[in-house]
């Protein structure tokens, strides 16, 4: 917690650093209340790092440490001897090769913010990126210093019998006084954020697998007893990802010994420790009764992520915070690959894609138009806390697939296997991972570099003109860039554009362009501001399918008419834009519903649409998955990102409306769908049964949306009967949605009949109790006084950030109509929560924070509110960097 004005840290301002480290031991006394670290550090001079005439220095960082010892060589130092200026130490030296040695003493039972050594529920962890690990020791604590571990941790036998850190078991055995250590050693050199420790009473699912060179790895999932039921999955998909990485990348398992650990307290998903992965236990603990299809798909998703990081984050690691995306976007592009892969059907695939399209929607754009905008390769910031965002991260993602695209898959994978020829244990830039592509490619990407530096949404408006006499389309695409802060002017991107033409029987006409032959589906490359393409041997009048694939994160503006949209809603070849073109007609429509609801008209909804969505609907031809999909109205969030002046009531009435039009006028086709997507036999989360649990579920989501009694008892039906937690949260979902419905009696009852017995039966699993919060809290019926309420409940916690998230974090982000009530309460109820948050663990109060960020969009009435709101908190005395960062942004 500070109290001066935190300090902006900029990339231009990198230098290497003074002094390399070589070794690193460390010992540690493990004590709740007062942990005693010893740390040997082998440091060597960089010469490669000039000093600038100034004397040269070693330079650590510490936080919250009470400094016992610091050993020069040898020599004990005296406080004149080093310096300590807020968390940097600074010893004056010179010498080539020196032997530092440090004690320090913490206490992580009183860690509440979870980075560094902390407690969970009586057992040890450790959260060190980004910079944490200089919450346990002082350290160069910088991931361009590379490093290898050797650490001893002593611990209560009885209370701590696990003790494990990064790398391979050396030694372990008793000591006196009922205590016992082990020692570990990671032979791989590392930045300090990747170390790793947890001591605790765990136990765990164990296996050797085979790995492709002829090694077995020993491969483990630790959970706190009773949980032992649960790790099935998180296995699996562990396998799978060792498998996949050896098969589509030739890159292996480097350890013996691979590790994952599951904690209750975590501020993030999970984390990529050196052969000691860390998660979150949202990530990790399954079985049907417990967890659903999205909660399955996001364990073998995390796992793999965090164990592909193996390579594209700690063998080849990031010079500094700036170049995050450099692991976390290529890493993402991995494990989208990977959960497409595993899938295999072409129309799996495009499924797991219109998923990545929905988040980029729902989450990147309105951040890419908000007071928190940055490339994805930041300039600057306060914290880097506030760095691990969906701009780094999913358009991260976004931007390794571009490379993908315009160089194809082999080029793609040859650009991949030079950059690690190239930068095996080294610490790099995101211009280097440019370069490995350029290079092994054979191409200039110098312009590609503005997707890092250059911040915002681009959008490109498309226009067609057919030449019935040339036979020639041409095909028109004008770039433009919105200002973010502190970038004005834009320059034109690098931009691949897929592109296919319809004709009118909806079929793929055949590409020419200036006389080569492409095939069906062109990819274009865009890079002036403004651009044609003309088309040759066009036939017809075609329909244009722009951007297939979503080849590029940015926003398509075309005249498309409804009949357009309908053919290829109906027809198109590619399964993302026939997507987008049924998300099109939706979004047109819930655009005037919500004018209408605003203005106080009566709202209709026309035959054209709903016949496109019965059609959709019934079409046997499709896969379930992907006809949930494209039924799948876009969100209030999205709807409203559409908007000049936000009003949420009236989304949610547009929205609302449309749901409930469809399930009155589609009753019939839904009910008999329902009936067909029935899962019979045991629970399997594989695609095709998550397709059709999906697709029934949507089914008796809109059923329920215009409500008669027999919707109400075959949404109760289904929640007595389910023998999932997937069919039991849904029916859940549908009864708590309908809660307020007149036309059935007793709805509310109803309601919280399901509410009472889902809680009594699941109140030892805590994943499941958050879900019971999270469902309430994003109910429409509920207001700040019911979350007040259930804040009250003795199952609520503040501290626990998965608690938190599910009551206070929902509710602020995921229910529009509890949240912007018209006399403000929602935003005080976000301040209050804030403020308190923030002075338990600041990770989580400023992701809360942010709920904030769009405030300007908000009608004159709204903003005045929440202007109060965002100074109340800017306005506190103490604050972390990070909250202060992200009010003091959006006031700006
Ligand atoms: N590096 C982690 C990941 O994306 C995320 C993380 C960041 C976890 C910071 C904890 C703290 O895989
Ligand atoms: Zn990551």
């Amino acid at each position: 917690m500070r109290t001066d004005t935190p300090q902006t840290i900029y990339r231009k301002d990198y230098t290497a650093p003074s002094y390399l480290v070589d070794a690193v031991e460390l010992g540690f006394d493990l004590d709740p209340a007062r942990t005693v670290v010893a740390n040997r550090l082998t440091l060597r001079r960089n010469d490669a790092a000039g000093t600038g005439g100034a004397r040269r220095e070693i330079e650590l960082y510490g936080e919250e440490l009470q400094l016992v010892a610091i050993r020069l060589n040898g020599k004990a130092l005296g406080a004149r001897d080093y310096a300590i200026d807020g968390a940097l130490l600074r010893i004056p030296c010179d010498a080539q090769d020196v032997v530092l040695e440090i004690e320090t003493i913490c206490v992580p039972e009183t860690n509440t913010t979870l980075s560094g050594l902390y407690v969970s529920n009586g057992n040890f962890y450790t959260q060190c990126e980004a910079e944490g690990f200089r919450r346990i020791t002082y350290f160069p604590d910088r991931p361009d210093v590379m490093a290898t571990y050797t650490v001893m941790l002593r611990a209560d036998k009885r209370q701590f019998p696990v003790l494990l850190s990064n790398g391979n078991l050396i030694e372990e055995g008793d000591l006196p006084d009922g205590r016992h250590y082990a020692l570990w050693e990671d032979p791989f050199k590392k930045p300090s954020y990747l170390f790793a420790l947890v001591a605790a009473s765990l136990v765990c699912q164990e296996e050797t697998f085979p790995l492709q060179d002829g090694r077995r790895a020993l491969l483990q999932v630790w959970v706190e007893e009773g949980n032992l039921d649960k790790t099935d999955y998180a296995m699996q998909s562990l396998k799978r990802s060792i498998r996949w990485d050896e098969e589509r990348w030739n890159l292996e398992l480097d350890l013996d010994r691979f590790m994952i650990v599951a904690v209750g307290d975590f501020n993030m998903g999970a984390m990529e420790n050196k052969g000691l992965n860390i998660f979150n236990t949202k990530y990790v603990l399954a079985n049907p009764r417990v967890a659903t299809d999205v909660d399955f798909q996001g364990i073998e998703a995390v796992v793999g992520h965090e164990y592909f990081h193996n390579w594209t984050g700690n063998r080849v690691t990031c010079r500094d915070w700036f170049q995050l995306s450099l692991k976390e976007g290529l890493t993402v592009f991995r494990d989208q690959e990977f959960s497409a892969d595993m899938i295999g059907t072409a129309s799996g695939r495009a499924v797991t894609r219109i998923d990545q399209v929905r988040t980029l929607r729902q989450a990147q754009f309105p951040e890419d138009a908000g007071p928190m905008a940055h490339p994805v390769r930041p300039d600057s910031f306060v914290e880097i806390n506030n760095f691990y965002t969906v701009t780094v991260y999913e358009k991260g993602a976004e931007v390794v697939r571009m490379y993908q695209t315009l160089l194809g898959r082999d080029g793609f994978r040859k650009g991949m296997d030079l950059y690690f020829a190239r930068h095996d244990e080294q610490a790099v830039t995101c211009d280097d991972f440019r370069a490995a592509m350029a290079d092994a490619g054979g191409r200039d990407l110098s312009q590609f570099e503005r997707w890092y530096s250059q911040a915002g949404t681009p959008v490109v408006q498309a226009e067609t003109h057919y030449d019935a006499e040339r036979q020639t389309y041409t095909l028109r695409l004008v770039q433009s860039c919105p200002a973010t802060p502190g970038q004005a002017g834009k320059l034109p991107f690098h931009i691949p554009v897929a592109v296919g033409l319809l004709g009118a029987d909806g079929r793929d006409l055949p590409l020419t362009l200036d006389g080569v032959d492409l095939g069906t589906t062109a990819v274009l490359e865009l890079v002036e501001a403004d651009q044609s393409f003309v088309f040759g041997g066009v036939r017809e009048q075609p329909t244009p399918s722009i951007l297939r694939d979503f080849s590029a994160p940015v926003i398509l503006k075309y005249g498309y008419s409804d009949a357009e949209l309908v053919l290829l809603f109906s027809h198109d070849s590619d399964p993302v834009n026939r997507w987008e073109a049924g998300q099109r007609l939706a979004m047109g429509r819930l655009l005037k519903l919500a004018e209408d609801a605003a203005a106080g008209r009566s709202l209709d909804l026309d035959d054209v649409f709903v016949d496109a969505m019965r059609k959709m609907l019934v079409d046997a031809s499709l896969d379930p998955a992907f006809r949930e999909q494209a039924l799948l109205l876009p969100s209030e969030t999205m709807i409203a990102d559409q908007m000049d002046v936000v009003d949420p009531m009236a989304i949610h009435m547009a929205r609302q409306f449309v749901r409930a039009d469809i399930g009155a006028r589609l009753r019939s086709e839904l009910r008999a769908q329902y009936d067909a997507s029935q899962t019979p036999g045991e629970y399997s989360p594989d695609a095709e049964s998550i397709g059709r649990r999906a697709l029934k579920n949507l089914c008796l989501a809109y059923l329920c949306a215009a409500p008669d009694e027999a919707a109400i008892a075959l949404a109760r039906r289904q929640f007595d009967e389910a023998g999932n937690m997937t069919d039991r949260v849904a029916a859940l979902g549908a009864l708590v949605h309908a809660r307020a419905s007149s036309a059935v009696a007793d709805a509310a009852a109803h309601a919280d009949d399901a509410l009472r017995r889902f809680y009594d039966e699941f109140q030892g699993e805590a994943l499941v109790v958050d879900k019971w919060f999270a469902m309430q809290a994003s109910a429409p019926t509920t207001d700040v006084a019911a979350v007040r309420a259930l804040m009250t409940h003795p199952a609520f916690t503040l501290r626990n950030p998965n608690r938190a998230r599910s009551l206070v974090s929902t509710f602020c982000g995921a229910n529009p109509v509890g949240f912007h009530a018209p006399d403000g309460s929602g935003y005080a109820f976000w301040a209050e929560s804030v403020i308190a948050l923030d002075a338990l663990n600041p990770q989580v109060a400023s992701r809360l924070a942010r709920a904030m960020d769009r405030w300007r969009r908000y009608a004159p009435a709204l903003q005045k509110h929440m202007k109060k709101a965002l100074q109340q908190v800017a306005g506190r005395a103490t604050l972390s960097n990070d909250v202060r960062e992200v009010v003091g942004k959006a006031l700006a």
